[in-house]
């Protein structure tokens, strides 16, 4: 099974499967252009997430997939990487959200660790 076994993937009524290209040319020439490939398919991805749930859709980022598999079954060039697949459908359940961190936890000010305030 190329997504580790998760039978839902394929009720989903959409499966985007995102790609990078490493070989494209980076635009700036930071350390993290070496990165960009991976970096921008994953802002498109996350921007689909937010219409679609603007829309009504539910949606599951899926991470865990045999990248080998996906590649062969969709016929993907050598050399594109599959960087993530997004299910987009009609959701069978809302459930509520999930315990978050605090704020503090996940901002920091001046140094790591530090918690923001505001
Ligand atoms: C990068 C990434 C990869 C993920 N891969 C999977 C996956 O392979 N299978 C899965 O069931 N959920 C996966 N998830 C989690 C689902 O998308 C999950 O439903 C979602 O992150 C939970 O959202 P919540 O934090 O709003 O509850 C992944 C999430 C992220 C961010």
């Amino acid at each position: 099974m190329a997504a580790s076994n998760q039978k839902f993937i394929s009720d989903a009524e959409v499966v985007v499967v995102a790609l990078g290209d490493s070989k494209a040319r980076a635009r700036i020439s930071l350390a993290s252009s070496r990165i960009m490939y991976l970096q921008e398919p994953m802002i498109a991805v996350d921007h689909m997430v937010l219409v679609a749930v603007a829309l009504g859709y539910g949606t599951r980022w899926i991470g865990a997939f045999n990248e080998k598999e996906v590649k062969r079954i969709l016929r993907i060039p050598e050399d594109l990487r599959v960087v993530v697949l997004l299910l987009i459908g009609a959701s069978d359940e809302n459930p509520p959200a999930r315990p978050r961190k605090a704020f503090g936890q996940i901002f920091f000010e001046e140094f790591y660790g530090n918690p923001l305030k505001l």
